[in-house]
């Protein structure tokens, strides 16, 4: 489903952030991508959601070449894709139901859907009490479950979560990769990147390391070394 083809970054001309790219993502499933900060994580995922282009190479995402997609496509190739990031990015003066509503408002969806959907996602993410709190009145792992309630609005077929529990604590971090398995467990493909040893070892699936911009280990049910 996710294939990247000998796939290179160069940002500035001295400074190659990827080399050399080769690895298959099949649907289903749960992949952790690790390595140090700078060694080109986030710049992988952003080949994915179309924020950057290879410098050489491809990236496919099912039978589509991503270096091929219009601007008219883009957002549709978008809604196939839910993001978290590290930090949450709600927006501050809307309520949880609010945050989630508003996503799928912008792409069209009638107040009927919306008013039936936005229940359900967020039950599933288990905030069903918290609907009209603000997310200044949220932990930070409840504000990181919104974001993760927004990103699968357009039920995507891949979850791309970049350091996700980055500004959690070790209980909130264990709950939200918990509910990254429950999410996989219902059908959609993750890719998480992290710097967390822990949790990854814990989470006992596929895991990518990366060290300066080359796969440097890929292995099923792997653990965190670098
Ligand atoms: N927009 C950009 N312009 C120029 N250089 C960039 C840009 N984005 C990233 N880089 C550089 O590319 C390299 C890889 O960055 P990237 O953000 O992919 O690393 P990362 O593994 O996600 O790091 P971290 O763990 O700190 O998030 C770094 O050297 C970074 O400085
Ligand atoms: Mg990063």
């Amino acid at each position: 489903m996710i294939e990247y083809r000998d796939v290179d970054k160069v940002y500035d001309k001295d400074l190659k952030a990827l080399s050399n790219i080769n690895i298959k993502i099949k649907p289903g499933e749960f992949v952790s991508i690790v390595g140090q900060s700078g060694t080109g994580k986030s710049t992988l995922l952003k080949l994915l959601t179309r924020e950057e282009f290879p410098t050489a190479g491809r990236v496919i995402f099912y039978d589509i070449d991503l270096g091929e997609l219009s601007k008219k496509e883009l957002p549709f190739h978008r809604r196939r894709i839910g993001v978290i990031f590290q930090d949450f990015k709600l927006l501050p003066a809307r309520t949880t139901y609010e945050n989630v509503a508003f996503a799928l408002e912008v792409s069209g969806k009638s107040s009927d859907e919306i008013k039936k959907n936005v229940p359900q996602i967020l039950d599933i993410v288990g905030l069903g009490n918290k609907f009209n709190s603000y997310p200044r009145e949220l932990s930070g792992g409840e504000q990181q479950r919104v974001a993760i309630a927004r990103s699968l609005v357009h039920h995507p077929e891949v979850l791309i979560a970049d350091e996700p529990t980055g500004n959690l604590d070790i209980i909130n971090t264990w709950e939200i990769i918990d509910l990254l398995l429950k999410i996989n467990k219902l059908g959609t493909t993750v890719v998480l990147a992290t710097h967390d040893k822990e949790t990854v070892d814990r989470i006992s699936r596929r895991v990518i390391a990366i060290d300066d911009g080359r796969v440097i280990r890929d292995q099923e049910q792997g653990k965190y070394m670098l």
